[in-house]
């Protein structure tokens, strides 16, 4: 009997893990994984990773993708729950396609150094998530190691990033110590075995607490146990939900423990597929019909054939297998013969799927980054946000007969979101604009590969690009006749301004103040 969507719904976690480098995400996924049992040997995830570590190594697996796709999404279950992961890439130069991701997920992970605490990458990864209002769950890694004092770490948190603490669980020892976590509201510990079950205690003075500790750190444990019981904030579910406060757990992904608590955190806390607007109307997980929205593209599949998989997050209804869906930017009918679901080694031809789940549907070019999927209904999603780039470069042909082709490959890559495209209103060559050095490089790679088109960068007159918008049409219109040369349309053709430099971009937004320059754009 099929499941019915309510009941699909209310299982489904889509998450992400947010981190800076190092700190343990691709441990932490294994991990999660092993528990969920997508995989039945840890470091395979670990052994992908390892292939991107260095420059000339991203092109390799750029053209291997079609064995690396099957970590951007990896769903696994675990208790009565579903969970779908959704990988992002751990390079900032990829910043970008980070944040169009996030825009899929109904929360996150952030993992946390328990020795280095938030560091920059984390901090920039949480204002995004904090943009959207997605409620953080908060784990502090590598127990195992010399760590920070824990009340330090929960301060750390609500003062760098203004967001309450409650600590689901409470290390016990750290280091060569650490030895298991107390569950403080349940009272109740877990070795750090993870094959062991949390036992229920007493309180804090239990043998079976202090016991684990050598002699000398049993009292500073009590005492702060006792401590974190009175003075820290206990969860509160709404105040999570709406984003303010993060639960904690502590463990060490290595170690695979406290990786069980966390899981079952978010099986417990972590919200269901969220209602999604649109820009007419907010639509509900439950609905009937089948809404969906495209927030990220993977080309080369198979090099010859030039397919992508575009990533589709379903936002309600069910997604079913052969079922005619409407593109709604084209008006025109697509038939979902073969999507597909992802597990960590594998993919398999989804037959239905329901909101949160994420299917990736094979195409030639039809579907870009934003679009939006329904059963005929005339809605669009918004909400997969366009950066403004901080690289800005002329594309140098060195044959220029292929002018035409470099066009509609520039045009391709732009869809797929490698690269962002601008085509100046004065009819010089196009500007290409990426957030990061590497997005250079994969374009450059693909060109050459790809479309036989061997191509360089030269600096463009530009270094800032802002979206321009007015209330008053006219307005709009009198400032890009007053600065033809600096104006250039986007691959929506919508109007953007660009500057030499800061100065020249606030100089201008001083003397027309009707105008908004925007640096972030969602997809329309
Ligand atoms: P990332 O994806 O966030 O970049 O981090 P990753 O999981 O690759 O972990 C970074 C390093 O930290 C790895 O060590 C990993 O083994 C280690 N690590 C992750 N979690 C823990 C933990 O809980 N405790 C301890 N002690 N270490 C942890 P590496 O030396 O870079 O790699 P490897 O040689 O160990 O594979």
């Amino acid at each position: 009997m099929p499941e019915p969507i309510q009941e699909a719904v209310a299982r489904r976690r889509t998450f992400a893990i947010i981190a800076h480098p190092d700190a343990g995400k691709t441990t932490l996924t294994e991990k999660l994984l092993l528990f969920g049992g997508a995989i039945q040997l840890a470091g395979e995830v670990k052994a992908k990773k390892d292939k991107i570590q260095t420059r000339s190594d991203w092109m390799k697996i750029e053209r291997e993708r079609g064995i690396s796709v099957v970590t951007s999404v990896m769903t696994f279950e675990y208790g009565d729950n579903v969970f779908n992961l959704l990988d992002t890439p751990g390079h900032e130069d990829f910043a970008d396609d980070t944040y169009r991701t996030l825009s899929a997920v109904d929360s996150a992970v952030m993992v946390i150094d328990a020795a280095k605490g938030i560091e920059p990458r984390t901090l920039k990864l949480f204002e995004v998530c904090r943009l959207r209002d997605i409620p953080i769950v908060t784990f502090v890694n590598k127990m195992d190691r010399e760590a920070r004092n824990t009340f330090e770490i929960l301060d750390e948190i609500e003062q760098k990033l203004a967001l309450d603490t409650a600590p689901v669980t409470w290390p016990i020892g750290q280091g060569k110590t650490f030895s298991g976590t107390y569950h403080l509201s349940e009272n109740a510990v877990r070795r750090s075995d993870a094959e062991t079950e949390r036992a229920k205690v007493n309180g804090p003075e239990s043998d079976k607490v202090a016991g684990l500790l050598p002699e000398n750190e049993r009292d500073q444990l009590i005492e702060e146990l006792e401590l974190a019981r009175e003075a820290c904030r206990p969860f509160d579910l709404k105040a999570f939900r709406e984003g303010h406060l993060t639960p904690v757990y502590f463990g060490s992904a290595l170690r695979n423990f406290g990786v069980r608590d966390l899981i079952e955190g978010l099986g417990d806390y972590a919200p269901p597929p969220r209602d999604q607007e649109a820009d007419t109307r907010t639509v509900h997980a439950t609905e009937p019909k089948m809404t969906s929205f495209v927030f990220k593209i993977q080309a080369n599949m198979d090099p010859n054939h030039r397919d992508r998989i575009a990533f589709v997050r379903v936002c309600s209804g069910t997604l079913e297998r052969g079922m005619k869906a409407k593109l709604v930017r084209t008006g025109k009918p697509m038939s979902l013969s073969a999507p597909q679901f992802f597990f960590a080694r594998s993919r398999i031809t989804a037959d239905e799927a329901f909101a949160g789940d994420v299917v990736g549907i094979p195409n030639h070019g039809t579907l870009r980054i934003g679009d939006t999927l329904t059963e005929g209904e005339e809605i669009l999603f918004r909400g997969v946000p366009n950066f403004a780039p901080e690289i800005l470069r002329r594309v140098r042909l060195g044959d220029a007969m292929k002018a035409k082709k470099l066009k509609e490959a520039l045009h391709q890559m732009a869809e797929e979101g490698v690269v962002q495209l601008f085509s100046p209103e004065d009819g010089s060559p196009a500007i290409v604009g990426v957030v990061g050095a590497l997005q250079l490089d994969v374009l450059k790679e693909r060109l050459s590969v790809e479309y036989t088109l061997p191509v360089d960068f030269e600096m463009a007159r530009f270094s800032v690009c802002r979206w321009i918008s007015a209330n008053d049409p006219a307005e709009l219109q009198r400032f890009i006749e007053a600065h033809r040369g600096d104006i250039a349309r986007d691959l929506d053709e919508d109007p953007v301004f660009l500057a030499q430099h800061e100065f020249g971009l606030n100089y201008e937004a001083e003397r027309w103040k009707q105008i908004k320059f925007d640096a972030i754009k969602d997809y329309q």
